[in-house]
């Protein structure tokens, strides 16, 4: 079995940090590494120790003086919208129609879908994100090509193709029935196949039907295993729209409680403009709200409000949203966190911004046991970060005295380009996903 140290500045978290000085949440190794063996984690710790756990003639990929951690999260992300970042000056419900439910006609080639999907995990890896969630498109072919290319790369990935029925062009509608057969096929064709998962994908309210809200309570019951994920409360046309159409509910939330919808395994896109009743249905629930930053300022959505979640027990994570959100990066992603809970008088500590894209985002997955840390057993889904990759960081560098500063600036300063290395299930992936990405394609 294939045997390989990785040698650097290791950071790994065991818990939540509760404030800018809790220590006790994580480990670092100045000189560390970590033992990789048949694509786990074998030990991590001092490089000195953990040296004499592999044989003599082990492979070394020193990677000194960068950062080696756990692979990043995104835990709510569109594979169809790779290339529809960056559209231009419309919030959500006019950003729908007018370019987002064009662009997902186009992934009924599948041609066109494996092609788009290729990028989508290449530039997931560009970016050090190791595991992510997507939605689809409302084709089923969709999710074969996203499943295949993940599967190519040995990528821990979640998706589900959406089920929508109306409010949407007759290209993208399915029917209850339809949406409910062809994820029934696609549970059984990819859920648990190696490290597929899959994702119940009711778009949202808007565009579901009482009766296919109907039958994705049938296929969460019918599924326990799956994840379940829709958007929730990102807009106030949204919201006045979606409570029209099921004018039984109390509200937004109450829409999906009513079909059984929000359970551990519930991922909910959003969560902006919800009330205090909301918020309590979705912690008693533990259903996660997904804080999509990047998004929520291009669409002038609103301000996530992370204090009230942590005050009501309310589970959270965080995620790109792309292509609403304007980046692949995490690190770019909470550099907005920061910005947005800095508007909303909330602060984000450098320490609590990396455990919430590693370990954070695996326990709102459910995953910590297999993900998001680098303890023994752990899939060896790592990323290596330069803090100084751009000649601006390297400056700034320079003054940095403590690893808070240097995560701080990684943060705030960082993208792609601070990615030096990607290893999923101990194989090093960066070097051929950006060669890729520069190759001109005909898709
Ligand atoms: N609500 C329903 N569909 C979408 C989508 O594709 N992106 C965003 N940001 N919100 C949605
Ligand atoms: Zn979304």
């Amino acid at each position: 079995m294939s045997e390989l140290l990785i040698r650097g500045r290791v950071l790994t978290f065991v818990a939540e940090p509760q404030g800018i000085d809790d220590t006790a949440a994580w480990r670092y190794f100045e000189d560390g590494a970590v033992f990789v063996r048949g694509g786990k984690v074998v030990a991590t710790g001092d490089y000195a120790e953990v040296r004499g756990r592999a044989g003599a003639d082990v492979a070394v990929a020193d990677h000194r003086p960068n950062l080696v951690l756990p692979g990043l999260i995104d835990t709510h992300l569109h594979f169809p919208q790779t290339q529809a970042i960056a559209s231009y000056g419309a919030q959500l419900l006019e950003w729908l129609n007018t370019y987002i439910f064009v662009e997902e006609q186009k992934f009924c080639d599948t041609g066109h879908a494996a092609a788009v999907a290729d990028r989508f995990m290449d530039e997931l890896i560009s970016n050090g994100t190791t595991t992510a969630v997507a939605y689809c498109s409302v084709h089923p072919e969709s999710v074969d090509a996203y499943f295949t290319a993940a599967e190519a790369r040995g990528m821990g990935m979640i998706g589900g193709k959406v089920m929508m029925d109306r409010n949407a062009p007759d290209a993208l509608r399915d029917t209850p029935q339809q949406g409910y057969d062809e994820t029934k096929a696609l549970i059984a064709k990819w859920h648990g196949r190696g490290r597929a998962r899959y994702a119940i994908s009711p778009r949202f309210a808007i565009t579901s039907t009482p009766e296919q809200l109907e039958m994705s309570q049938a296929l969460v019951a019918e599924n326990p295993t799956c994840y379940v994920q829709t958007h929730l409360s990102e807009n106030k046309d949204e919201i006045a729209f979606a409570t029209s159409l099921y004018p039984e509910a109390k509200d937004y939330t109450d829409i999906y409680a009513r079909y059984g919808l929000l359970n551990e395994r519930m991922l909910l896109g959003h969560c902006i403009h919800l009330s205090d009743r909301e918020i309590a249905v979705l912690a008693e629930t533990r259903s996660v709200g997904v804080f999509c930053p990047t998004s929520n300022l291009f669409l002038g959505s609103g301000l996530f409000d992370r204090d009230r979640f942590d005050k009501a027990g309310a589970r959270w994570s965080v995620a790109t949203d792309v292509g609403a959100g304007t980046s692949f990066s995490m690190l770019e992603t909470m550099d907005e966190a920061y910005k947005v809970l800095h508007l909303r008088g909330q602060k984000l500590t450098p320490f609590n911004s990396f455990y919430r894209m590693t370990l954070g985002n695996a326990r709102a997955l459910g995953l910590e046991d297999q993900i998001g840390s680098l303890h023994a057993g752990a899939n060896a889904d790592i990323v290596v970060l330069d803090s100084s990759a751009k000649p601006a960081m390297e400056y700034r560098m320079r003054t940095a005295t403590s690893l808070a500063q240097e995560l701080f600036i990684l943060q705030t300063m960082g993208d792609d380009r601070c990615v030096a290395e990607v290893y999923v299930a101990g194989k090093a992936m960066k070097a051929k996903a950006s060669a890729k990405a520069r190759v001109p394609e005909t898709a």
